[in-house]
């Protein structure tokens, strides 16, 4: 008897370990960013003078501030009222997600709710870029277009289309950046099959440039 009741309360005891653990797990896959601060940054014509591409980073992370302005800088919602964002989008599609890569993990940024989507928790930065610089960057910004969100239209308008709303977008990252003394590159050269796979990314998903983000190195 004495035996049973034992059984049964560890039983229990395994249980509501499981339930913490899973609802833990629920809470850490969807982070809160901090409000973006959007009432900053340097004038406009000095930041232009400023904007550059650089490609050698110190490891010092960005705070959780830090990130949430620069994708919203990247990417944001300006206009709440129509969901419209700091980037401009063919018709509106607004078919490129922001993918952020750090030592802590693979986050997809989603907008409307200012929060990091954990997509996986591993440290893939490596396999951002075919340059040494991208595993030592403490962001790499991956940007894929969803050819799903864009319609009908014909395989070279999307082509066409995703790429040149990522130019938009990361302009944003590098004005971003120049208004505070961050370091970034824009890039083409990556293992696009190799990361796509690691992502777990869709047939109709792909993968447009990445960017890494960080402090310069001293
Ligand atoms: C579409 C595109 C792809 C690029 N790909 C890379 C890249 O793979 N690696 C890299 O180090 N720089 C890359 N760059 C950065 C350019 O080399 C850089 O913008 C150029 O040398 C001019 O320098 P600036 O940005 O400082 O004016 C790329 C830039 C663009 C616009």
């Amino acid at each position: 008897m004495k035996r049973n009741l034992f059984v049964m309360a560890s039983l229990a005891w395994v249980i509501s370990i499981t339930c913490v653990a899973s609802i833990f797990a629920e809470e850490i896959k969807l982070s809160l960013l901090p409000k973006p601060q959007v009432d900053g940054g340097r004038p406009l014509m000095q930041v232009l003078k400023e904007r550059s591409s650089s490609r050698s980073f110190s490891s010092e992370k960005l705070s959780a501030q830090v990130l949430s302005n620069l994708l919203w800088a990247a990417f944001g919602i300006n206009r709440p009222d129509t969901g419209k964002r700091t980037a401009p989008s063919a018709v509106n599609w607004q078919e490129i997600d922001i993918y952020v890569a750090t030592a802590d993990g693979l986050y997809l940024y989603e907008a409307k709710s200012q929060t990091l989507k954990l997509i996986l928790s591993d440290d893939i930065r490596a396999l951002t870029g075919r340059q040494d610089y991208v595993r030592e960057a403490p962001v790499n910004l991956i940007y894929v277009a969803d050819f799903s969100k864009m319609g009908t239209a014909p395989k070279e308008d999307k082509e066409l289309y995703s790429a040149a709303d990522t130019g938009f977008i990361s302009q944003n990252v590098y004005l971003y950046c120049a208004s505070e003394r961050l370091a970034t590159v824009v890039r083409g050269s990556i293992d696009k099959q190799a990361l796509a796979k690691t992502m777990k990314l869709r047939p109709d998903q792909k993968i447009i440039l990445a960017q890494s983000v960080g402090y310069p190195k001293k």
